[in-house]
């Protein structure tokens, strides 16, 4: 069984049938659509969901019919100008990520101001994915690496190497993604970020999977045993180990002839190691886009 999802990621898809449902245009699902985004949002918050990663746009939206790629761009900007004193207020740190050189100054501009404004965010990082696809990422990480290790070749080129140079570093792996709106696949989203995440695939369209459809993606995570390539046995085995050595530690703070005082070094011992990955993780937080 899992613990809690750290970061979650999002294909918000099926915006579009909403509204053909309802006999409106798409406008108005992708109004719904982001007014949702709110609420998963604060949802995620509420949760303690760490990092939150949402696709808004991939490199393949751009074959859209014109009037809708304009729509869905002109949303981003007022999103990010109307969002940004709450997600400030929330304690969220924004990112966009993505090939930003196509965008409309004013969209950078907003991009890069938000960012500012929310950079000193500690409770979620909010990471949208706007004109972003998988394959460019890699291939930009690559030409990245390349340029950063000119006179290394691309033989001397690891996984590890290259995660730096992805624009979604240095956020974690994703645990859990899910896909709404009833289709089964990436859409080149995350494609090498995603390698071990657990999918999660719903039937309900984005603008109406609020916080109950996500509690319960969320527990069928919790369900999933993630074995990174090992077997059932070794999984259960080195569960197995932890328990043991839990329960040795237990069993000999217990049996302490100073008791208390063996427990209190424990306990500030694990403090310590606490206050030390605390540390580290906010000394790491995300510098953002490179
Ligand atoms: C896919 O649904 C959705 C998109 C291509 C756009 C996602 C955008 C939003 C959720 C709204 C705004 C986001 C931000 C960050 C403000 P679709 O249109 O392909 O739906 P369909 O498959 O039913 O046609």
């Amino acid at each position: 069984m899992n613990s809690h999802p750290n970061h979650i990621v999002i294909i918000m898809d099926g915006n579009g049938r909403w509204s053909k449902k309802r006999l409106m245009p798409r406008s108005v699902g992708h109004l719904m659509g982001a007014s949702n985004l709110r609420t998963v949002v604060k949802s995620c918050v509420q949760k303690k969901v760490k990092h939150l990663t949402v696709f808004a746009f991939s490199t393949e939206n751009w074959r859209r019919p014109p009037e809708e790629v304009a729509t869905l761009f002109d949303l981003f900007v007022r999103y990010l100008k109307t969002e940004i004193a709450e997600l400030q207020e929330q304690g969220i740190r924004l990112r966009v990520i993505g090939d930003q050189s196509a965008f409309t100054p004013e969209l950078q501009e907003q991009i890069n101001l938000s960012q500012r404004l929310t950079a000193q965010g500690t409770v979620m990082d909010l990471t949208v994915a706007i004109n972003y696809g998988g394959r460019w990422d890699i291939l930009q990480a690559t030409r990245a690496w390349q340029n950063a290790h000119p006179y290394e070749s691309l033989e001397q080129l690891t996984p590890e190497g290259l995660e730096p140079y992805l624009c979604t570093h240095p956020l974690p792996e994703p645990d859990l993604l899910i896909r709404t709106g009833g289709e089964s696949r990436l859409s080149n989203f995350l494609i090498w970020q995603c390698a071990y995440t657990e999918l999660y695939f719903s039937e309900v369209l984005w603008p109406e999977f609020d916080d109950h459809e996500l509690q319960t993606a969320i527990d069928w995570y919790a369900q999933r045993v993630r074995r990174f390539g090992k077997t059932d046995e070794q999984i259960k085995g080195s569960l197995a180990l932890k328990r043991d050595s839990k329960a040795s530690v237990v069993s000999a703070q217990a049996s302490h002839p100073s008791n208390s005082a063996s427990s209190t070094n424990v306990n500030n011992a694990n403090n310590a190691n606490n206050a030390n990955n605390a540390t580290n993780s906010n000394t790491t937080r995300p510098l953002f886009l490179k």
